[in-house]
């Protein structure tokens, strides 16, 4: 294809242009245009920096930032025109300016190269990812506290196994999620901070012999501080393996609260009604109410965490420093962080909306002899018995009520005394779900009262 021009920005040296299937395996700019405008705030900062160290003039700087402002704006519009021939954002980018600008335009690239370019634009998407999802997680958790907070003693079944273990409060089962969320948080902070160091000046990958000031490119973009190796700054892409896997364990927690929101508003549970605003209907069942919402945020952990194994996987074996390899990082972070917001905007509206069947859930905690561990410790500490003995004693007495067809607050003094003659009628203090509960006082425990304790935490390290 000898009649083609070789590329503007790098076909120097060439005298044919790509072959057109070249040209599709190649280009970015499909998908990395989501970067334009981390790619302007770098250039912006880059060639402020040029021009204070004076290694570019205060006029050309400014006319760089002129004709960025410009290339913003058209692209802002949507009346930019990308062009496939020109690969990528950053050379659609400066192939604009250079049309808008002229010669200026052709300064703004002394030193750098576009592998600490694209380092920088990256991250800088990805640290407004991780502040999105910031604030998704504090929204959730705080949608959490205010049905904690309703339900703070409300009685519900505890599972383990997904069968009846023990009586629980809603509220605690909601504050489960909370540390949950909570933890996400953490780590998406965590990410952050680690993140926050500045590729750019890096270079191609050995640094520049111009006269630059990273420090405060560094300080221009947010950056902490300038990333300390060129050859790592350059071919560093842990913040995304990092923000995909931050974003994976998060996926997991949703998914596991989602399916509890499947199971929970079936008509054979009815725990909870979830809100027409998060239901659809079935085309042919009219009575249908179907939870998709939750499916589908029970299904994005697939995406999510099949982003971070992809990415995993493009940058194992990688040797120092870019390779083109690397560009394969984009799509799968930027759909992991898009399904990530959706999921978590999902979560937080369902649990906003949903109503706690509180008659269902008491109904349901009574049921499965869900007090048997509350009659074994009585065993214990009001008639001295080992544990072993009581827990014996007790299945015994869930053996009868299965067989006679009732609740374990059913049986007869009677009947409770041909298991252990000593048990009196003191025992059905404890037979009840409310007593139960209440009773749970240990730090961490569904007590009421320890709920609202960590309630009341919580709204104070979101305050
Ligand atoms: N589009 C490229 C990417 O996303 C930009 C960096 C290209 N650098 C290079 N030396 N070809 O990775």
């Amino acid at each position: 294809m000898t009649d083609q021009t070789s590329n503007q920005m790098w076909g120097g040296r060439f005298a044919a242009g790509p072959d057109a299937i070249m040209e599709a395996i190649n280009a970015s700019i499909g998908f990395d245009r989501r970067m334009a405008a981390q790619d302007i705030a770098g250039s912006r900062a880059h060639a402020a920096m040029l021009a204070a160290t004076g290694v570019i003039t205060d006029s050309d700087a400014e006319a760089i930032r002129e004709g960025l402002l410009t290339v913003l704006s058209e692209i802002e519009a949507g009346t930019f025109a990308f062009s496939t021939a020109l690969e990528d954002i950053h050379m659609n980018v400066e192939a604009r300016l250079k049309a808008l600008i002229g010669e200026p335009a052709g300064r703004l690239h002394t030193a750098r190269s576009r592998n600490d370019q694209v380092a920088t634009d990256f991250k800088l998407w990805v640290r407004d990812q991780l502040d999105a999802a910031e604030q998704g997680l504090v929204a959730l958790i705080r949608a959490l506290l205010a049905q904690a907070e309703a339900g703070a003693d409300w009685v519900m079944p505890g599972f383990t196994h997904l069968q009846t273990a023990q009586p629980v409060t809603w509220g605690h089962h909601m504050m489960a999620y909370v540390e949950m969320f909570g933890r996400d948080l953490s780590r998406v902070r965590d990410a952050r901070v680690r993140m926050n160091e500045s590729p750019l000046g890096a270079a191609a990958l050995a640094g520049t012999s111009f006269p630059i000031d990273r420090e405060m490119t560094a300080k221009a973009l947010g950056f902490d501080r300038p990333a300390a190796n060129s050859l790592d700054a350059v071919s560093d892409r842990d913040f995304a393996l990092e923000f995909l896997s931050v974003a994976s364990i998060c996926a997991v927690h949703l998914s596991r609260f989602a399916e509890e929101l499947v199971i929970w508003s079936s008509a054979q549970f009815r725990f909870v009604t979830l809100s027409d605003r998060f239901s659809t209907g079935s085309s042919i069942m009219p009575q249908k109410k179907n939870p998709d919402a939750a499916e589908l945020i029970r299904a994005k952990v697939g995406r999510i965490y099949g982003a971070n194994t992809a990415l995993m996987m493009v940058m194992k074996g990688l040797p120092l420093a870019y390779s083109k390899d690397m560009q394969e990082d984009k799509e799968q972070v930027f759909d992991a962080a898009d399904n990530w917001m959706l999921a978590l905007a999902a979560m937080e509206g369902m649990v906003r909306d949903m109503t706690a069947n509180r008659e269902s859930l008491a109904a349901a905690a009574g049921s499965g002899f869900s007090t048997a561990t509350d009659l074994a410790d009585w065993l214990v500490r009001v008639l001295g018995l080992p544990f072993r003995d009581a827990h014996h004693v007790t299945g015994s007495l869930v053996a009868l009520a299965e067989k006679k067809g009732c609740d374990l607050p059913d049986l007869s003094l009677e009947e409770m005394q041909s298991a252990h003659a000593d048990i009196t009628a003191d025992v059905y203090t404890v037979l009840g779900v409310e007593n139960s509960v209440n009773s749970r006082v240990s730090y961490g425990g569904t007590a009421p009262q320890q709920v609202r304790a960590q309630v009341a935490r919580w709204k104070e390290t979101l305050a």
